[in-house]
């Protein structure tokens, strides 16, 4: 923060002094005596200002400006359910840039105005905001009038003299039993309250519980209070900090370095909705290809190529499936980016090729150092063009990583992107089919990061390093993404980033960086992807078994575990630990491992549809207990348990040596996966946790779509689908979501959303199918398996014909139907 400087003037030999210099700067006129001849006398002191009384108002369409006679805010109307505030310490507003939020003009229905004589209303259909006019404090109401957030301060700032323009801060009320959510990967409780944090992009490696920051920034958090959430998205730059009632109990503040003092208030009630309005704002991620939600191996690093190929032939002839394998930095020639080390790697081409008729896709590792070297075809073209980062007084920005000393490009130059996106097109040639941005934050070895002093295209909106610090990472991967998917031309890309600014899900998967082989990064994980998830950023996993350090067979099971149900799932090791993957524990945690790879395979048309949930309509992958049941206060603590997608509740074993755990289940009713038992949600029951289960529950009425276990994605043709109904008292719909798994023809609709309809009671069920799209799957026909029916089957009717029902070992009926089922009715005797 600004400390306020003490301004001394000397007003000496003034005359003289004008006289010699008509530039007002400081000379030396005698020998060691300095003389500054700039005689103002009552400069003010720099302060804190504080908005005063609002003093007018005028109106621009959706925009209302209001001002205290100097300072102006701009309550702008994005929709029914978003306000966006802004504030203007001098009265001219910066020009409109984000990068998080491409779009901040949504469908407004209805917007009105009200005047009367303590305040103003700017009023939509759901959301009220009032600007008081004593005091200008701002506040968020809901239709019925209930505030949802206040203001405790008016809006403030402070100039910076060192940067030039200002600290800004907002100062709201927390109120005494609010919860705070979200704010990104911040390895903490998922409930914020009482803690401070800081967002400015950090190489951390082997971080720590409550550590701060990380690698990523995102300055979007929800707060709830007595069942009602909202969220408020800081978009700034600059490093920013929150403070959830840490200093004050009954405050929370978020305040900048620089830029502008800009938020958006995003109305609720549900945090669901909290979260799905935030990524009309700022986007959801692409629909991924099918393959990246397979099993990824990955480690510091697998070469020669012999390694490469063995690892391959040891997944296929252990039964182990396996979609991605990945190569880190020692691929590279020197480290240098889009070079092959020859040695190595001979032929990469048909290396990758043989790989990818194994069914395996190759993802490299792409850092944005480029080494210094003149014999060098990607640093002299960047010298040439002109493409790298400079300091303030124009050298180049150079500092070491591991090619050693290194240039950087400037990815907040769209001809700069363009450039680097082609840049990829030797390796798509090769067979590529994915890319890892790493050490984008960016880190430089031995002073962290670049200077403040370095300067950026910002899109045209120019910035030094304290600007595009947070955002360079998200530029990067943009820049990645963009070249490969013009270079895949139909084909979807996976891209995987590790810094991140708000919006980068639009680009990029992330993980959670270098974590440790302990239990307790197993707990931080699965507290970091509950986060990530409610913060924007669905498709988020960790490094499975810890990146450095060594896990033991039990703590890596347990994490494969954790594995099955993070979005993205993949094993990654440092160089300096011992050979890892999932056969390295001896052949009892080789099959366990095999058993929960398998599992997420067969899982897969249900993720897929997960994730289609989200890319379409912004529903969060993972869903903490809170936002499932935010109306119940005891949920808050809860932090084991969490919800993928809205059917399949898991709680992962995250101690050693565990016999049993408590799992709270939401009000409903659910089935223990491993043996179809109902049970009773709205209470804690105790589960058997022995090594080869985790706690997993379906809710009852899912339709539970299953793949056949495959070595890979598509190595099988599906001839028939398995669809596993479980019963339920209620009606409940269930969707699947079903496309050519890897083109963007879904962006033209080919594709198919199925919802299912199952309603049931004591001694019924019925299933009926809608289907919508236009495109046509492989197989015929559905296996559907009734589970846990309390009933034996009397009669099973389907569309109109009378089928047969047969029981299977486990208890459950197997019904053969065509695909182009309308309704399944299952009486009993
Ligand atoms: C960084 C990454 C890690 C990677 C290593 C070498 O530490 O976080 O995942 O393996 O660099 O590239």
């Amino acid at each position: 923060m600004a400390k306020s400087k003490e301004v001394i003037f000397m007003a000496k030999d003034l005359t003289k002094q004008q006289e010699t210099d008509e530039n007002h700067g400081t000379q030396v006129l005698e020998e060691g005596v300095h003389h500054v001849n700039n005689p103002v006398l009552d400069l003010p002191e720099i302060v804190k200002n504080y908005l005063g009384p609002v003093a007018g108002y005028h109106q621009e369409n959706n925009n209302y400006y209001f001002s205290d006679g100097s300072a102006s805010v701009e309550i702008k109307v994005v929709s029914d359910e978003i306000i966006r505030v802004r504030l203007a310490p001098k009265g001219l507003f910066l020009e409109d840039f984000s990068y998080a939020v491409p779009q901040s003009d949504q469908h407004v229905a209805v917007y009105n105005f009200e005047e009367d004589q303590l305040a103003y209303r700017v009023k939509t259909n759901t959301v009220t905001c009032v600007i008081n006019k004593a005091d200008f404090l701002v506040s968020f109401e809901d239709r019925e009038g209930k505030a949802y957030n206040k203001d405790y301060a008016p809006m403030h700032w402070e100039e910076n003299p060192d940067f030039g323009g200002y600290y800004v801060y907002c100062t709201k009320l927390a109120m005494a039993s609010e919860a705070f959510y979200g704010l990104g990967d911040k390895p903490t409780h998922l409930n914020i309250r009482g803690r401070r944090f800081v967002n400015w992009n950090s190489d951390t490696y082997s971080f720590q519980f409550h550590q701060d920051p990380l690698y990523r920034s995102i300055p979007f958090y929800i707060g709830l209070h007595e069942g009602d959430a909202y969220g408020i998205f800081f978009d700034n730059t600059f490093k920013t900090y929150f403070d959830f009632a840490a200093e004050a109990q009954d405050q929370t503040s978020f305040w900048s370095e620089g830029g502008e003092l800009q938020y958006y208030y995003i109305h609720g009630p549900h945090m669901m909705d909290v979260v799905k309005r935030y990524h009309t704002l700022t986007g959801t991620h692409y629909l991924p290809p099918l393959w990246a939600l397979g099993f990824h191996q990955c480690r510091w690093s697998y070469y020669p190529e012999s390694k490469v190929k063995d690892l391959a032939k040891n997944f296929r002839e252990r039964k182990i499936p396996c979609d991605a394998i990945y190569l880190d930095i020692d691929y590279m020639d020197g480290y240098r980016c889009f070079t092959w080390n020859k040695r190595y790697f001979p032929d990469p081409k048909k290396m990758i090729k043989e790989l990818a008729d194994d069914g395996f896709h190759t993802v490299v590792i792409i850092d944005p150092g480029i080494k210094v070297d003149e014999n060098y075809w990607v640093f002299r073209e960047g010298k040439k063009n002109r493409y790298f980062c400079r300091r303030g007084d124009d050298y180049f920005m150079e500092g070491y990583v591991w090619p050693g000393r290194c240039q950087f490009p400037d990815f907040t130059n769209a001809e700069v992107r363009e450039w680097w996106g082609g840049l990829f097109k030797g390796l798509v040639e090769a067979g590529v089919a994915g890319v890892w941005n790493d050490m984008n934050e960016p880190a430089v070895f031995g002073r962290g990061t670049f200077p403040n002093d370095v300067r950026h295209n910002f899109d045209g909106f120019r910035g030094s390093h304290r600007k595009a610090h947070n955002v360079y990472g998200m530029q990067m991967v943009r820049a990645t993404y963009e070249g490969l998917k013009k270079l895949f031309q139909k084909k979807r890309p996976f891209t995987i980033t590790r810094a991140a600014y708000a919006g980068t899900q639009r680009y990029a998967s992330v993980w959670t960086g270098d974590n440790v082989a302990t239990w307790e990064h197993l707990r931080l994980g699965a507290l970091q992807l509950q986060r990530l998830s409610t913060s924007g950023m669905p498709f988020c996993g960790t490094d499975i078994g810890g990146f450095s350090g060594e896990p033991d067979a039990e703590l890596f099971t347990r994490w494969i575990q954790f594995g099955v149900f993070s979005p993205f799932m993949r094993a990654h090791s440092a160089g300096d630990t011992a050979e890892r993957e999932p056969w390295s524990f001896g052949e009892t945690h080789e099959a366990l491992n095999r058993k929960f790879i398998e599992l997420r395979y067969k899982l897969l048309p249900y993720i897929y549809s997960v994730f289609w949930e989200h890319a379409k309509y912004g529903f969060p992958i993972l869903r903490p207990i809170t936002m499932v049941e935010q109306l119940l206060e005891g949920n808050i603590q809860r932090e084991e348990e969490f919800c993928f997608g809205d059917k399949i509740l898991v709680s992962p074993v995250l101690n050693p040596g565990q016999p049993n755990k408590m799992v709270y289940l939401p009000v409903g009713e659910w089935y223990d996966y491993w043996e179809d038992r109902l049970l009773e949600g709205g209470k804690e029951h105790k589960v058997d946790t022995p090594i080869d289960k985790m706690p997993m529950f379906i809710k009852a009425g899912t339709v539970l779509p299953e793949y056949p276990v495959m070595q890979y994605v598509n190595e099988k043709k599906i001839d028939s689908l398995k669809l596993v109904v479980y019963h339920t008292l209620r009606e409940v719909n269930s969707y699947l979501y079903e496309d050519h798994g890897d083109t963007f023809a879904y962006e033209q609709q080919i594709y198919l959303e199925k919802k299912f309809v199952v309603k049931g009671a004591p001694d019924r069920l019925s299933i009926h199918q809608h289907v919508e799209g236009l495109y046509s799957e492989k197989y015929d026909t559905y296996d559907v398996y009734l589970a846990a029916l309390p009933f034996k089957i009397g009669q099973v009717k389907v569309d109109d014909t009378l089928v047969s029902a047969e029981p299977d070992a486990t208890g459950r009926y197997l019904v053969k139907v065509s695909k182009d089922f309308r309704s399944i009715q299952i009486v009993g005797q």
